[in-house]
């Protein structure tokens, strides 16, 4: 049995902004999360103070692994959709480092919730994994044979007058007061167009949408097997820590 590895994660969203404990080693959250609404608006120093919140309720003082609701490029957000303009080419590691005086490690928020299903879930497999994370916005974590591909922002996909997330995201989907059973049809579209373009193996559903996956699940009809996050709207949290892990493991 390894030591205990505790990092603290984060995941970062439109709506809230979560926060809890995380065995990395045992790949399992060590206390229940705590979340805070995002601020609004929810620019670099309103979030960050809510950051700060969330550190002192759990009196951390070590490395953070945190996701982020943008397009992550060593660091610095590229995108800003669910999340305030702002935001856009700021250096997240560096900002949240000089408020809090922690180390941050900063990563898309599907790409590290997609990292704790590959590591440590029922999808651990080989093949083509398209996870995507179901809420304010929709998130994609796209991997390879376990190696994830960064950034690849398939809810973005163009749509008619707009993207895809705008269509089938959580919000979109309380925004035209469909039941899940009423939003799955327009969502099983969606990832009929992924297969067409990706030909996967496996689609994994996260974010708010996995604890209701027994409601809609066997109403997508498209070949491609999915199946619920196993750990549903804990994954970006657990895999944020786990980012953190293999960050500082690398450096
Ligand atoms: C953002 C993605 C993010 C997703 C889920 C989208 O609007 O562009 O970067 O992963 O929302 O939060």
């Amino acid at each position: 049995m390894g030591k205990k590895k505790i990092i603290l994660g984060f995941d970062i969203g439109g709506t809230g902004i979560k926060a809890a404990l995380v065995d990395v080693n045992a790949g399992k959250l060590l206390t229940e999360k705590t979340k805070l609404l995002t601020p609004q608006p929810s620019d670099p120093l309103s979030v960050v103070e809510v950051v700060k919140q969330l550190i002192k309720i759990f009196r951390y003082k070590g490395p953070i692994g945190c996701g982020f609701p943008a397009i992550i490029h060593h660091g610095v957000a590229k995108s800003a959709a669910n999340i305030d303009d702002s935001w856009m080419n700021v250096d997240i590691e560096k900002f949240f480092y000089k408020e809090t005086g922690l180390a941050f490690y900063v990563a898309n928020d599907a790409d590290v919730a997609g990292l704790a299903e590959v590591k440590f879930g029922k999808s651990r497999l080989k093949g083509m994994v398209i996870v995507l994370t179901i809420g304010t916005g929709i998130g994609s974590g796209m991997f390879v044979d376990g190696k994830l591909i960064p950034n690849t922002e398939l809810g973005h996909l163009n749509y008619k007058e707009s993207v895809y997330e705008h269509y089938v995201s959580n919000n979109a989907r309380k925004n035209n007061n469909l039941s899940w059973e009423e939003w799955a049809p327009g969502f099983a579209d969606y990832l009929r167009h992924l297969e067409k373009l990706f030909s996967p193996d496996l689609f994994v559903i996260g974010g708010g949408a996995s604890s209701k996956f027994d409601r809609f699940g066997k109403l997508l009809e498209v070949d491609t097997p999915v199946i619920p996050a196993q750990f549903e709207n804990n994954a970006g949290i657990l895999g944020a820590a786990i980012y953190a892990t293999d960050r500082m493991k690398s450096n």
